[in-house]
């Protein structure tokens, strides 16, 4: 970042007086940026004279809480972190009944800004694990990482240091990544609270890191939770490509509320993105979203069960060479086998109606669908193979490279 920025930024906090309630948004502003520079102290410094104009300000708690850690002063952050949750709680006392928290004060910052925020988890079509078809690598890797310590206290209990840190869901689109998430919030019903980037970036300047903010807060209410931000490229994009100080301020946001995590057991992170290398560097390192899982286009078995579950409940003939249509759609992802199976669907229809009666799916609509419905996931695999040559070899890469060289790409 330009020195001058921080320079004019400090100027024009300088000329505020200490305890002016309207030099906070700058002065967090301000620690933010210094935190994600790396300059701690400076951060601390910051956040501390937010917090004596506005001592219930959550954003410069956590920022205060962040700062301190990074200074090595993790008493001061325990301090920090226990006022924050005791607020978030909405409860009148630290943990150790010793400070008294009144209400945070009605200020325009905390107001809620939409009443409809894309979190609410109550979900008419609930889907659960059992609905994604095959994928049977990523479910056990969910299920050991996360959903087996979220139904057993003792293993959370165990594990919960190395459990810290969040999950990244990376690969082509139409792969399963959000539907993955849908299901796991099937499973976990209530504790699952879930973005999209349409419900972090609202329409009022300042609003969006609030709502990452508020995202996280309400979880730390109902742990054990999982967060979930699906596309998390258009999230936490690269600070460095983005010129609105709103995507910047969402991206420290974001890492405040991971650091902050270790304070609050009990809350997991999911991310899911077609594009990693759009993700900030920051977001991806030790103790953020440091786990990544890939979830490549449905290997063989995959695509067989997926193709199963979508004839399911549709007229088909009893001759549907399941076996051939699977050899047929290697690297086709789940969504375009969805598209695949539907549009052989409507030939079967149109051809009933003019018949007059129903008229089954058969091996020929489902080939003459295969000809005009290519495999999407193509341009996704050739993007990733030119990334790859500028990349360093790592665990999840090595995967995609193997998946690669297999299918002859790049
Ligand atoms: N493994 C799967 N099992 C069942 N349906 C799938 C699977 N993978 C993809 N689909 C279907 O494809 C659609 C698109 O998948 P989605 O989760 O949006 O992909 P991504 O988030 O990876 O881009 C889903 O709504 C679902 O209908
Ligand atoms: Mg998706």
């Amino acid at each position: 970042m330009d020195r001058s920025v921080f320079q004019a930024l400090e100027s024009a906090a300088a000329n505020l007086a200490p305890t002016d309630p309207t030099s906070v948004p700058l002065r967090v502003h301000l620690a933010g940026l210094y935190l994600s520079a790396g300059e701690a102290e400076q951060a601390l410094k910051h956040a501390t004279a937010a917090l004596a104009a506005s001592p219930h300000d959550t954003t410069a708690l956590s920022l205060a809480a962040a700062a301190a850690a990074a200074t090595g002063n993790e008493q001061l952050a325990e301090g920090y972190r226990a006022v924050h949750s005791a607020l978030l709680t909405g409860s009148a006392t630290t943990p150790e009944g010793e400070l008294k928290i009144e209400p945070p004060p009605a200020s325009p910052v905390l107001e809620p800004v939409t009443e409809t925020i894309g979190w609410d988890s109550s979900d008419p079509n609930l889907v659960t694990l059992a609905d994604v078809a095959g994928m049977l690598d990523v479910k056990q890797r969910l299920q050991r990482s996360l959903l087996g310590p979220m139904q057993n206290p003792q293993l959370r209990e165990a594990f919960g240091k190395q459990l810290r840190g969040g999950l990244m869901l990376w690969g082509p689109p139409g792969t399963g990544k959000t539907f993955i998430a849908r299901a796991l919030s099937g499973e976990l019903g209530a504790r699952f609270f879930s973005a999209t980037p349409a419900d972090i970036y609202g329409s009022y300047f300042g609003q969006s890191e609030q709502n990452i903010a508020r995202l996280f807060g309400q979880a730390r209410q109902e742990t054990p939770g999982v967060v979930f931000l699906d596309e998390l490229d258009a999230i936490g994009g690269r600070r460095s490509r983005r010129n609105t100080d709103q995507a910047r301020a969402v991206v420290n946001q974001l890492l405040v509320e991971l650091d902050g995590m270790a304070s609050n057991d009990g809350v997991y992170v999911l991310a899911a993105t077609n594009a990693p290398w759009d993700v900030d560097e920051a977001l991806r390192r030790p103790g953020r979203f440091d786990r990544t899982v890939l979830v490549l286009p449905p290997d063989a078995p995959a695509r067989d069960a997926l193709l199963r579950l979508q004839f399911q409940g549709r007229p088909v003939a009893p001759d549907i060479d399941v076996a051939s249509l699977v050899r047929g759609t290697e690297m086709f992802s789940g969504a375009d086998l969805v598209r695949l199976v539907e549009a052989a669907t409507e030939r079967a229809l149109e051809r009933s109606m003019q018949v007059g009666m129903v008229s089954p799916v058969t091996n020929a609509d489902l080939q003459s669908a295969l000809r005009d419905t290519p495999p999407s996931t193509r341009a996704w695999l050739s993007t990733a193979a030119t990334f790859l040559a500028h990349a360093g070899t790592g665990e999840d890469f090595d995967e995609l490279r193997t998946y690669l060289r297999t299918h002859k790409i790049g």
